[in-house]
């Protein structure tokens, strides 16, 4: 293997970068040609690659979001797309493609394996924490952390006014970052998609924590929280504010929703490493020629594994986590 492709797709998630920073650098290490291709596979098809040197990567480990731009391509879906993707993968004479991305993002990089022979390895960025393979994706920490200051902030001012406050948070149909969030936080109720809420429920927790002389609430909702079809991210928070007031017509109350600062700012250093080691393991795969595999971390130790029994591997839910986000925070 003498020359490889690395690439984002799909939502962009803090450790991207960390990630494309060790495939270059570790590549360019053991004397292979890197290419970094723009905007995910909307780039490919359109060849838009660049050689990268130790330099491009220079001072990228901690940003958010992708030095190499990332896009959703829904032509990439279709047998043309993949065979205008497959023909600037040979024009460019790369052998192996490094896809840092979701689980859709693997599927382009199965599809561009299975019909065209390219060796491809997957490293899961998102911040939605969504995969079963892995105990963690790139971002979801980052993620956490702001939803955690984001809050922390808020307090001051919902405490002062005694206050309930609804904060929404991303992570599509994975309650993980309202949970860990919540934790993190101390919530005072977390409401997602494994679970369901029912306002009734919330209205009473406000009430019966306004009986001990506790008036500010944060109620943490995952986008994801309706599972009936009627999903309206970024309103989901009043939806819920409104299904409490239906019961507490007088509640001092107030919603949020933190929205794309979920994926802005500096990766935490959790993610740099973590980025930095399936960067590392990405390229050191390619070099044994192994194909088909995505990049995972399980009980702290990074492997990789093949990507379809990866992508079968259905996400378990963190019974003990949610559990604790709601026995701590009992008055
Ligand atoms: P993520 O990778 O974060 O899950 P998406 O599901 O939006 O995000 O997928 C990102 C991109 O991956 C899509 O816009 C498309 O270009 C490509 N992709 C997704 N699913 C497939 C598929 N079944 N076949 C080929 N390409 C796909
Ligand atoms: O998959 C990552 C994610 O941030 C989800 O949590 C969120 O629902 C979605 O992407 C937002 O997508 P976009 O950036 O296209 O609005």
């Amino acid at each position: 293997m003498k020359k490889i492709g690395v690439l984002t797709s799909g939502g962009d998630s803090q450790g991207m970068n960390a990630a494309i920073y060790a495939v270059v650098r570790s590549a360019l290490g053991s004397g292979l040609t890197v290419y970094g291709i723009r905007n995910g596979y909307s780039g490919l098809i359109a060849g838009q690659a660049e050689l990268m040197d130790a330099k491009s990567v220079e001072g990228i480990i901690h940003r958010g979001g992708t030095v190499l731009g990332t896009a959703r391509c829904p032509e990439m879906m279709t047998d043309a797309g993949k065979q205008a993707a497959a023909d600037s993968i040979s024009r460019l004479g790369i052998e192996g493609l490094v896809v840092i991305g979701g689980d859709g993002s693997f599927q382009g990089a199965k599809a561009l394996s299975t019909g065209y022979g390219v060796k491809v390895i997957g490293i899961p960025g998102t911040i939605d924490n969504d995969l079963g393979y892995t105990d963690y994706t790139l971002g979801f920490d980052s993620a956490v952390a702001v939803v955690v200051n984001s809050i922390n902030m808020l307090r001051d001012t919902m405490s002062c006014n005694d206050r309930t406050c609804v904060v929404e948070v991303m992570g599509r149909d994975c309650g993980d970052i309202a949970v860990f969030a919540s934790v993190a936080c101390g919530a005072e109720a977390v409401c997602i998609p494994e679970k369901g809420y029912d306002p009734h429920a919330l209205a009473t927790l406000i009430e019966r924590n306004a009986l001990v002389g506790k008036k500010d609430n944060i109620i943490i909702v995952a986008e994801g929280i309706r599972s009936d079809g009627t999903l309206d991210k970024g309103h989901e928070a009043d939806k819920v504010m409104n299904g409490i007031l239906h019961y507490l017509p007088d509640l001092n109350i107030r919603s949020i929703s933190l929205g794309h600062l979920q994926r802005s700012g500096d990766a935490t250093v959790y993610d740099r490493k973590l980025g930095i080691l399936m960067g590392d393991h990405a390229v050191k795969c390619l070099l044994e020629g192994k194909t088909d595999r995505v990049i995972g971390i399980r009980h702290d130790v990074v492997f990789d594994e093949d990507m379809l029994t990866a992508l079968a591997i259905p996400k378990t839910f963190n019974e003990a986590m949610y559990a604790l986000a709601n026995s701590l925070v009992r008055y």
